[in-house]
């Protein structure tokens, strides 16, 4: 029982009009009131319209995560709100490309990654353990039940409090729209794996094409779609920035029956993103090859070195060009990083501080001087001052096979796959080939393969972030698809948080101030 509301029957390939199943209800909510605190700390009390457990294609392989939860803002602090021309935030809650489902919550932000942190991976592939302390963004007593439940890849604030988007961006006045997605760990009854590549990245196209389609019944503006996610999410909110409108997925969505619309998204936040992953390993060694592991060891040296010596090539591959760097190649990349991020982000965090703070910290880190209120460093002392890295070498494509990321590239009843020529022919024959399938799917997960196309139906409007002390990966990664993005001249909003660990998200009220302004 299709309503005609809002746009209908719009003409050209991409013509947007869910009907039947597809058909958004926004008759069918129910009315919440939670006290949601805001990034600066301020209480306020939010009734908003949950509508829970959309299924978002007609022929879902799991309802269970290819689901999605709206909150639609009424009231806030007992004044009406108007949010039919808000942007929507589409904030997914994957952490460790593990599956991720809504179907649960019981209110805004209350989405679960299932299967617990991790998989077993040897570099430590895991989500981020939550936090212990209170919630910056947490639910108060919702009518009905619930209480706190963290996303499924929580991120946390300098004060260490948890932070959720999608409650921040209900109190801001936005929709939330939070999606499930399928995950790398899913198997039948067959032993067939249903969550691997590309199946989380096609699940949330059919969500952003579920929302688009119902343009004019679902609240917010469907052309202000500003995505969200961290981590392993945050790789898939900026896959969904760059892949938008891609023919390339247009046979799996269509398997899944996802509705006929753009799956374009406006904007892309992303944080710590775990991505560009067949050049993860050589990054990583590029990166964090001089540091030790946690334990105290060194890591595989010439391995480490072999990896890192294959990155100058991938790096030069990029021909990404910086305003005074000229072609930012592995021999002046550590200087672009320096200079761009890293001293700007001590900087800012040093400037923050009291100056008897700020005299305790520089005293603590003498490799640091503080000059007419601007931080300077090299970038060997950086890397000192980071200390152990995270994961083993190779960092993502494990020679055991190990790694969460081996697992995302599995199919069918196997489990896990190679997915690099270097570990692939590590273990076997030297002149050993990727399977026929994976050339495609690896590009299908990587954003820089879309952004190296210059996909015209991409986001224009980026906002990166990482933490400078995160070694889940290379901070080239977040360095390389911002510039690629400037250089394609794109609106990128980059920074790196000072001493910020894996999944920091230390400038929220920033963020949806951010959204205002490009949405605006
Ligand atoms: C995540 C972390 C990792 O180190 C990784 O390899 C993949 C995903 C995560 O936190 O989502």
């Amino acid at each position: 029982s299709a309503q005609a509301s809002g746009e209908s029957g719009g003409s050209g390939a991409k013509a947007s009009g869910a009907s039947g199943a597809l058909a958004f209800d926004k008759d069918a909510y129910t009315e919440l009131t939670t006290t949601i605190t805001d990034a600066a700390g301020d209480e306020h009390e939010v009734k908003y319209h949950f509508y829970k457990a959309i299924t978002y294609v007609t022929k879902p392989v799991d309802e269970k995560y290819q689901s999605l939860n709206v909150s639609v803002p009424v009231e806030i602090d007992g004044k009406a709100v108007d949010a039919t021309g808000a942007p929507i935030l589409l904030a997914n809650s994957v952490g460790g490309y593990m599956p991720s489902s809504v179907a649960e919550a019981t209110g805004v932000g209350g989405g679960e990654m299932t299967g617990g942190p991790g998989g077993g991976a040897a570099g430590g592939a895991s989500a981020s353990a939550s936090p212990s302390t209170s919630a910056s963004a947490s639910s108060g007593n919702s009518s009905g039940s619930g209480g706190v439940q963290s996303g499924g890849n929580a991120m946390v604030n300098a004060q260490g409090e948890m932070v959720n988007l999608g409650k921040l961006a209900l109190v801001t006045g936005y929709v939330v729209v939070e999606p499930g997605a399928r995950g790398r760990t899913l198997v039948d009854s067959d032993g067939t794996y249903y969550g691997t590549a590309p199946a989380a990245i096609v699940d949330l196209k059919a969500a952003v094409r579920y929302v688009r389609a119902n343009k004019g019944r679902i609240p917010g503006n469907t052309d202000r779609i500003v995505s969200s996610g961290t981590s392993a999410g945050g790789a898939l909110s900026a896959l969904l920035g760059a892949s938008g409108d891609s023919p390339l997925y247009d046979k799996y969505l269509k398997e899944l029956g996802a509705a006929d619309a753009s799956d374009a998204v406006f904007a892309s936040g992303d944080w710590c993103p775990i991505t560009d992953l067949e050049h993860a390993d050589m990054a990583y060694e590029w990166n964090w090859g001089a540091n030790k592991l946690s334990s105290g060891s060194l890591v595989d040296r010439t391995v480490s070195k072999e990896l890192s010596t294959a990155f100058a090539d991938y790096q030069a591959s990029l021909r990404l060009k910086a305003k005074g760097f000229g072609t930012v190649t592995a021999r002046n990349l550590d200087e672009y990083l320096v200079k761009t991020y890293l001293e700007p982000s001590a900087t800012k965090y040093l400037a923050a501080l009291s100056d008897s703070a700020r005299a305790t910290y520089l005293a603590a880190n003498t490799f640091i001087t503080w000059s007419g209120g601007r931080a300077a460093f090299s970038w060997a002392d950086f890397l000192t001052h980071v200390g152990a890295r995270k994961k083993d070498t190779p960092a993502f494509d494990a020679f055991d096979l190990s790694s969460g990321e081996n697992n995302l590239f599995g199919t069918g009843t196997t489990k896990a796959r190679h997915f690099t020529l270097y570990s692939l022919r590590h273990e076997g024959s030297a002149s050993a080939r990727l399977p026929g399938d994976l050339p495609g799917k690896i590009d299908l997960m990587n954003p820089m393969h879309f952004i190296a196309k210059r996909n015209p139906a991409r986001s224009k409007h980026w906002w990166i972030r990482v933490g400078t002390k995160d070694s889940d990966t290379s901070l080239t990664v977040v360095g390389n698809l911002a510039l690629s993005l400037e250089n394609l001249g794109d609106d990128v909003d980059a920074f790196m948080y000072w001493d910020g660990a894996h999944g920091s998200n230390e400038d929220p009220a920033d963020f949806m101030a951010w959204i205002a302004k490009v949405t605006g």
